[in-house]
């Protein structure tokens, strides 16, 4: 079995070198057939240095190659995935003719079907799963593409000449490219830029989603708005359409002038899609349009670049979504996301660079480190150069690098110029793998307040002995009755140690990290007397959040190592915030929101603790019934408090209102057996509340309500991955994997569905820790059997998916053995690269 394992051969940035041979222009010709698509490419080519034209070709019928009209023995030039020209003149057209099975394309890479719809998904290597061609970001060439199909809709980039002729005068690399065709209705609307330039804007669904696409098409409104006022960008095309598919590997995709969307991405109306929905939607419309500047205009040089792109997009949506919400419930939220996803990938044996220094298979490399890590360095350099010089930095980025493909040190030379300030120390953040701790020490006496700052940045996979970054930490001061005596101030922390002095009349309370203004951990030396003191008064939310998060984690930790109760200052201190109305209801969601099992079991770790997930399980059980009995007289008339009468409102003031009034609900399910869930979900009259009421019936153990939401709703697909997502992550731990088993066999699972797939296997792994951790090992046989089978059809999805195992080592003995052996079997039975490089990497 051993001998098929796939290709590991690595690509190395420092092996970077432009191509002999460029491609400026790429006409293309589809005739469209499930089991027999043509593809004719006409490539302009021109030289531009010695060697070779090495072209990328995957899973193609090669028909024929001509060179300047004269027919190629093709056979003689293709070896694998390569095609070599080896004599080719200064500048020349090479015509190719390839024949595609899009029917058969079950990796949702290059061209696929999904429910008889044609569309592409080109990033990142994708292209040459279409055609012959230079698939790499340097390669900039205009396009026209002529799509021949007995379908009403044609669609590519750019803009239409005749039906189904396009032109797209914008220089792009290949994995922007796309097409659409199919059976589509459009919800349009209008746009005119601040340069006067009028847009037409097109959502294009299956027809029967039509009624689903007003809250999206208000969402891109909203974002082309915002790109204009705070970044100066404009769009610069006379059309943007947009394409909601079903079957799609990630959210959404920013192809020029095209984006492709996951259908549940895009789609909502009250009665289907929850808050969470409606917020997720306008982020990642946002982010797909502000990859128009940031991306496509200006792209990457190669793909150890990607956090060029992704992490300042990311960086960019999210200062749109606290714009148009709120920046506290925003800014937590990106850092419950941060530290859920890529602390937990920096700790372990995926860890990496924001920008790697290699790779095996790309599509491997679209991690959270990239994208939220990736976010966290530019909203540090923001910090570090101040608003306004972030200003003049970008600007200058988009001056200087429109139109071209650029790489890291070209962003950071732009910020080093408008700033005059050295940003080599910074670049560090780039290169060096982990999350560091900052140490904070203090001391008080005789009205000299001293402040002793310590960071660490620690091995990872292949990095040992790391130096210094400056890091910048915002804090300020607070005098035990709770003001303010030190506004927020920045120190960057550079060196390994360093000493701050003030003088205050009394032993202050520290107010650190203000903002989360850097990725790390956190080592404070408080008491839990400042921490109460800091979440019932800090100016700053986040840290105010964070004060009650670390009192949760301390005493959940010390339940769970010594079974203890969770006491009463820890209780009186939430139910004093939970009680307090006149604080934001969204703010007293997350003050009352426990770690979770997860992040316990990370922190248990970092202490020393080898984690249990059952006894981590039953201790937050403990918390919550203790929450629920101490708020018992308060949680009918808080209910009541967050009511919100009259039609649903996807705005986040009544989201803040339900999503606090679920938190509730589920306190009050601890306390009743259901009966109150039982009203809510009867008097739902939107899916927020809905799913809210049949989560906490599901965890009182009420099956009948499983049965009557799926004949409720077994109509609609993207309900019903709810559905199956809510039936594991809210099933009994010791009844999870039977649960998500039984699913598997139900009639409406079809794997080949991504989201689908990922609402059972997905909803196991993350949404039932315990269930996933089963001591028995059934859990992990489980999930790796069905990565097995993933891995055959849909490669990308079964790799990303295989990092449930990246904990492995925090386990006990027994655990370990039985992580491994799933590992150890997939490792042996992996068809994929993408697969075989990701277990091979948590097995090193
Ligand atoms: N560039 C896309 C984004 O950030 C991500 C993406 C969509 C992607 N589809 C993909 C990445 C397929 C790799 C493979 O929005
Ligand atoms: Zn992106």
């Amino acid at each position: 079995m051993r001998d098929a394992t796939p290709a590991q051969t690595k690509t190395h940035l420092k092996d970077y070198a432009t191509v002999p041979v460029t491609v400026t222009h790429v006409d293309l010709a589809f005739r469209l057939d499930p089991q027999a698509t043509r593809v004719r490419a006409t490539l302009t080519c021109r030289r531009q240095g010695p060697g070779p034209m090495v072209l990328d070709g995957e899973g193609l019928r090669t028909l024929s190659v001509e060179l300047d009209g004269m027919r190629l023995p093709h056979d003689d030039l293709i070896d694998g995935d390569r095609m070599t020209i080896a004599d080719a003149p200064d500048g020349f057209v090479l015509r190719t003719e390839v024949e595609i099975a899009p029917d058969r394309n079950t990796a949702l890479s290059g061209l696929y079907m999904s429910n008889g719809m044609y569309c592409t998904q080109c990033e990142a290597e994708g292209f040459r799963r279409i055609t012959w061609m230079l698939d790499r970001p340097d390669v900039m060439a205009t396009y026209d593409v002529a799509i021949d199909a007995d379908l009403p809709v044609l669609l590519s980039n750019g803009d239409e000449g005749a039906r189904g002729r396009w032109h797209d005068p914008c220089p792009k690399p290949t994995y922007l490219f796309a097409l659409v065709a199919g059976n589509l209705v459009a919800a349009s609307d209008r746009f005119t830029t601040m340069e006067g330039r009028d847009v037409a804007l097109n959502l294009w669904v299956r027809p029967g989603d039509d009624g689903r696409t007003a809250y999206a098409l208000d969402a891109l409104k909203r974002s082309m708005a915002w790109d204009e006022r705070v970044y100066g960008r404009a769009y610069d095309l006379s059309v943007f359409n947009v394409v909601a598919v079903d079957d799609f590997n990630m959210g959404a995709m920013e192809n020029k002038g095209l984006n492709v969307f996951n259908s549940r991405y895009v789609l909502a109306s009250p009665d289907t899609a929850t808050d969470a929905d409606y917020a997720n939607i306008e982020r990642i419309v946002a982010h797909e349009y502000f990859h128009n500047w940031t991306g496509n205009r200006i792209t990457c040089r190669d793909w150890f670049q990607l956090c060029l792109k992704e992490g300042l997009t990311v960086f960019r949506d999210q200062s749109f979504m606290a714009d148009m919400r709120s920046e506290a419930v925003q800014r937590i939220g990106d850092v419950l996301a941060l530290r859920a996803r890529q602390f937990r990938e920096d700790a372990g044996p995926l860890a990496h660079p924001v920008r790697p220094e290699s790779f095996i298979e790309i599509n491997n490399f679209y991690t959270a480190t990239i994208y939220e890590k990736g976010a966290e360095l530019i909203r540090m350099l923001r910090s570090i150069v101040g608003p306004d010089g972030y200003d003049l930095g970008v600007q200058l980025y988009f001056e200087r690098h429109d139109g071209t493909a650029a790489t890291i040190e070209d962003w950071l030379h732009c910020f080093e110029e408008a700033c005059a300030t050295d940003l080599s120390q910074f670049k560090l953040w780039y290169s060096q793998a982990g999350t560091p701790t900052v140490t904070i020490r203090q001391d008080w006496a005789d009205g000299d307040y001293t402040l002793t700052l310590r960071q660490h940045v620690p091995d990872t996979p292949g990095q040992t002995g790391k130096s210094p970054m400056p890091i910048p930490l915002a804090f300020g001061l607070l005098g035990a009755d709770g003001t303010e005596i030190a506004a927020t101030r920045l120190h960057v922390l550079d060196v390994p140690e360093a000493v701050l002095r003030f003088q205050t009349p009394e032993r202050p309370v520290l107010s650190m990290l203000r903002g989360f203004s850097a990725p790390v951990h956190l080592d404070i030396d408080l008491t839990e007397g400042d921490r109460l003191t800091l979440l019932a008064h800090d100016t700053d939310p986040f840290v105010r959040w964070e004060a009650g998060r670390m009192l949760a984690k301390d005493r959940l930790m010390r339940m769970v190592r010594d079974r203890t109760a969770p006491g009463a200052a820890w209780l009186d201190a939430v139910h004093a915030l939970a009680t307090d109305e006149t604080t934001d209801p969204a703010f007293r969601s997350l003050a009352l929101g426990l770690p979770s099992e997860d992040d316990l079991a990370g922190s248990l770790h970092d202490a020393g603790v080898v984690p249990d997930p059952a006894i981590i399980y039953a201790a937050r059980e403990d918390a919550h019934a203790a929450l629920a009995r101490r708020l018992a007289d308060d949680l009918p008339r808080l209910r009541a408090g967050v009511a919100t009468p009259g039609p649903y409102v996807p705005e986040a003031a009544d989201a803040g209102k339900r999503a606090l009034a679920a938190t509730l609900l589920r306190l009050q399910t601890r306390l009743d057996d259901g009966n109150a869930a039982r009203g809510a979900y009867a008097a739902a009259d939107n899916m927020t509340d809905r799913m809210a009421a049949f989560a906490c019936l599901l965890e009182a153990g009420d099956d009948d309500v499983a049965a009557a939401f799926e004949e409720d709703w077994k109509h609609d697909r993207l309900v019903m991955d709810k559905w199956f997502a809510a039936r594991v992550s809210h099933a009994p731990p010791a009844r999870a994997v039977d649960v998500a088993d039984l699913l598997t066999r139900h009639p409406d699972f079809d794997p080949s569905n991504p989201n689908r797939f990922r609402a059972v296997i997905g909803g196991l792994v993350g949404g039932n820790p315990a269930g996933f951790h089963d001591a028995s090992g059934r859990g992990y046989d489980f999930v790796a059997d069905w990565l097995i089978q993933m891995d055959r059809s849909n490669p990308q999805t079964a790799a990303r998916m295989s990092a449930a195992f990246e904990t492995w080592r925090r386990y006990d003995a027994d655990r370990q053995a039985l992580m491994r052996a799933a590992l150890g079997r997939m490792r042996d039975r992996a068809t994929s690269r993408d697969t075989a490089e990701m277990v091979g990497r948590m097995l090193e």
